[in-house]
């Protein structure tokens, strides 16, 4: 009796909960299919595997960087060599920056794209199947939750970011936490 009251109240309860509060947000990384993922035409087929995965699009547009905000996103690297090159091979050419939601997407997406050395990814992997030099990996995604974190505040604005809940939800996910 009182089971069956409690199951009706949760019922009840979901019924009138706004999903937003409802489905409690996983963790979100950035991605970004560098200028050479877009000249190669490979931003379909990166998109194709994220999606495949089971993961969900949060964010994305088709931009091309500031060297501004290219120099804030590698700040960390700001002190080595290969720092200036880096934000110019960023800056020459338009990227698809996107945010990319999913139960801990960012060490997947890490193990997707394969090593930032594209001779070390093993085929299957993003630079594992498709470039051959690291200047030229053709994809970037945030190391750590912590980076995610802070590289999404960088390239979206708040209103950019969409909360929506994926038809196959419940086929992807045992529960819904
Ligand atoms: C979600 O459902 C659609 C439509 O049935 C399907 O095409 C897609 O592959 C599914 N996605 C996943 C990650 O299973």
């Amino acid at each position: 009796m009182l089971a069956s009251l409690l199951s009706f109240l949760s019922v009840i309860a979901r019924k009138f909960t706004p999903e937003s509060i409802m489905s409690a947000q996983r963790e979100r990384t950035f991605i970004a299919v560098k200028p050479d993922g877009v000249q190669r035409g490979l931003v379909g087929e990166i998109i194709k595997r994220f999606e495949a995965k089971g993961f969900k699009l949060a964010g994305m547009k088709f931009m091309k960087a500031s060297e501004e905000l290219l120099k804030q996103h590698y700040i960390d690297l700001a002190d080595k060599p290969f720092y200036p090159g880096l934000c110019k091979y960023m800056a020459s050419g338009p990227l698809v920056a996107m945010c990319w939601e999913g139960t801990g997407v960012v060490k997947t997406a890490r193990v997707m794209m394969g090593e930032t050395r594209p001779a070390d990814s093993k085929p299957g992997t993003i630079r594992g199947d498709f470039c051959i030099e690291v200047g030229r990996n053709i994809i970037h995604g945030s190391d750590s939750i912590e980076s995610a974190n802070k590289e999404i505040a960088l390239w979206f604005r708040p209103e950019e970011l969409t909360s929506w809940t994926q038809a196959n939800d419940s086929w992807i996910y045992e529960s819904n936490e």
